[in-house]
């Protein structure tokens, strides 16, 4: 008793008393009191909630907040606290607005120097966000919030600074998890992919470090913890045996201290070059970038329990060049030469830049690919680079390298184009022009998985199934989903008389989706003619998770296919162009297209006659659909959001001598848990 008194008396002493918290600014006064304001960008005084013109604010705490809005997006300006006293492990606060770090954000000071910075992620929900200051300990402090933003989401949101022991968790990721588990629609929305990959919940990007390790396929994403917009991007996790079905595991690399982690991959380092784990227990290493304070960098971090959990490498980061736009290492292991190379993109330039490594941690430079390709591309991000057979050919490979571009590309928006070469090590040369992967709108970033069992003689790689133009599709509680796995292996391809062969990028759905197959059903083709009819009855299909499988011989109308008809004026349309040579998504109809002017369309992908007639593999899925042409030698990846759920199969052809052969219908069963 007695000691616990001097305590008290000791810590009041000190000026403060326990674990209590130190509130910092709540901002619950009219005025801004001691804070020095530049600028307009924050009015007169703390904002009540949304200002003139802004969407609504919510997430604040009590009645007033920062809100750099005063003005709209145009103003700028900054808030200055008063100095104060670091006695706390941590800085904890709300924050929402803008995500360029650059323009808009919060910051530490020690002195005039920032020592912490954090930002919003494109929301105008705040949510809890906290710095680590446990090394500043009794350090002289100040916040300066910083709106230097005129464009779109040029403003930042602010609220409730305190200092505490016990900081807030940051999203209340785990508990809504919790709830979302529980109920009645998990994974099981009207729009909810039922063989694709998608998060339980919340905004998904690009795939990051696909790897095999120990009987397991590592699907790691880009993921935001706190909602269903691009914000906070960190690694989500989840883990599959059999490429079909996953299971979310919890997430794999935060964003720490506003710096978040952006894409790259992950190897197995099998001789331990590294050092961070042991020969007996090889560890799996992300490389990936740290985006944040004006630069992207390239970090690593470790785990030596089968991905379970993750350490960043306290000397981080291995390669800076000081570059705002310098992202997404690809690494792997060239046998021949016997080193770790990473291929990184120096976005803005649409350069690609090599760097070899024996160890994961220290580079070198080794070579440079670009500008080259699609010129109408504004940058180049996430490359690949891997080898592959050349069907038909025994014993003979070329390497293939890949890139994405934000816009530009085949279909309209973000997309990607692939060079079929050489690579001796050192230096990538294309032997051919630049090829589009994908020639529906949404299929981005894919990359491939490394560390596959030898015996599996395979590369499968999977993408994002979106389109960043239109990247805001109508679903909730989450927001996006990859294709499906798909092995690739080249082909030479002649596509018309005048044009010489070349080697075109395969693409299949990876043989284990025909596990999925639970029913097949033949539809009649015969006497198919204009307008379309109806092959299998209503309700037969059971839902948008079916396969379908084809043989389309044109005849001598314009085109002939099928629709998939979800309702009196809605369907998706699927067939062959003979004006056009080409096969055709047309998604005009679909369903829900008018959250975006750009949504709605048709997309073509060039396509010969291969024994006088074509081969489709079409996966629909209940917000996805997928052609392979001819065996994959193209592919066109569309999503849809059909809302009648009694689908029917029609087919249909514009003149004689058309058939629609080898039809098959195969039902699909979910991945989910029911
Ligand atoms: C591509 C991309 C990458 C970046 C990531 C951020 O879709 O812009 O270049 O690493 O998304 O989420």
């Amino acid at each position: 008793m007695i000691l616990r008194i001097l305590a008290t008396l000791v810590l009041s002493a000190c000026g403060v008393s326990g674990d209590e918290d130190i509130v910092i600014a709540d901002f619950e006064a009219a005025t801004w009191g001691d804070w020095q304001i530049s600028g307009t960008a924050f009015g007169s005084g703390p904002a009540a909630g949304a200002l003139p013109g802004q969407m609504s604010v919510a997430g604040f705490q009590g009645r007033g907040l920062v809100n750099s809005f005063a003005g709209g997006d145009e103003s700028t300006g900054t808030a200055l606290s008063p100095p104060f006293r670091i006695e706390r492990s941590h800085v904890a606060f709300l924050i929402g607005g803008g995500a360029d770090a650059a323009k808009v954000g919060v910051e530490l000071l020690i002195g005039e120097q920032v020592v912490r910075q954090a930002t919003g992620a494109e929301s105008e929900d705040l949510v809890g966000d906290a710095w680590d200051v446990s090394e500043l300990q009794q350090q002289l402090a100040r916040i300066r919030i910083y709106d230097y933003a005129s464009g779109g989401w040029g403003h930042i949101n602010a609220d409730h600074f305190i200092q505490t022991d016990t900081p807030p968790e940051r999203f209340d990721l785990t508990a809504r998890l919790e709830q979302y588990r529980k109920s009645a629609e998990y994974m099981d929305e009207m729009f909810r992919p039922q063989f694709h990959f998608s998060p339980e919940l919340n905004w998904m990007n690009d795939p990051n470090g696909l790897v095999f390790h120990d009987g397991e396929y590592h699907l790691f994403h880009q993921y935001n913890p706190a909602g269903n917009t691009w914000g906070h991007m960190s690694w989500g996790h989840a883990v599959s045996r059999d490429l079909l079905h996953w299971e979310h595991l919890p997430l794999a690399i935060p964003e720490v201290n506003g710096v978040m982690a952006f894409s790259g991959c992950c190897v197995v380092d099998t001789q331990n070059t590294s050092g961070f784990g042991s020969d007996e227990n090889p560890p799996m290493v992300a490389i990936y970038t740290g985006h944040g304070h004006g630069r992207q960098v390239q970090n690593l971090a470790w785990s030596i329990d089968r991905g379970r959990t993750w350490r960043l490498w306290e000397d981080n980061p291995v390669l800076d060049l000081n570059n705002p736009d310098f992202r997404d290492p690809k690494v792997f292991w060239h046998h021949p030469s016997q080193k770790w190379v990473m291929l990184v993109s120096l976005a803005a330039e649409r350069v690609l830049v090599f760097y070899g490594s024996t160890n994961l941690k220290q580079w070198t430079e080794l070579s440079r690919f670009g500008p080259a390709g699609s010129i109408q591309k504004p940058n180049w991000e996430c490359p690949d680079l891997f080898e592959l057979p050349v069907e038909g050919r025994p014993g003979e490979t070329r390497w293939v390298l890949e890139a994405d571009m934000g816009a530009g590309a085949i279909a309209g928006g973000s997309g990607g184009e692939y060079f079929v070469g050489e690579f001796n090590g050192t230096e990538f040369r294309a032997s051919q022009h630049a090829q589009w992967v994908d020639f529906g709108r949404d299929f981005y970033a894919p990359i491939s998985w490394n560390n596959l069992p030898q015996q599996q003689q395979r590369q499968v790689w999977l993408g994002w199934f979106n389109n960043w133009e239109t990247c805001l599709v109508p679903t909730s509680p989450w927001r996006s989903c990859m294709s499906v796995p798909r092995t690739l292996s080249l082909r030479s391809v002649q596509f018309n008389n005048e044009e010489p062969e070349q080697l075109v990028l395969v693409q299949q759905p990876i043989e284990e989706l025909k596990q999925l197959r639970t029913s097949t059903l033949t539809p009649d083709t015969s006497g198919i003619a204009w307008p379309p009819t109806a092959a299998t009855s209503p309700g037969d299909l059971g839902g948008y998770e079916f396969e379908l499988e084809a043989t389309l011989i044109p005849g001598q109308g314009r085109s002939l296919g099928f629709r998939i008809r979800s309702g009196s004026d809605e369907y998706t349309e699927i067939g062959f162009d003979r004006w056009q040579n080409a096969v055709y998504v047309d998604r005009t109809h679909s369903g829900v297209v008018d959250f975006h002017p750009r949504f709605a369309g048709r997309h073509l992908a060039p396509a010969r006659l291969v024994d006088s007639g074509i081969q489709l593999r079409v996966l629909i899925d209940r917000s996805t659909v997928e052609v392979f042409i001819n065996d994959g030698e193209a592919v066109i990846s569309d999503r849809i959001f059909p809302v009648g759920d009694d689908p029917v199969l029609e087919l249909f052809c514009g003149g004689e001598g058309a058939q629609i052969r080898d039809l098959r219908v195969h039902r699909l069963q979910t991945v989910w848990r029911k």
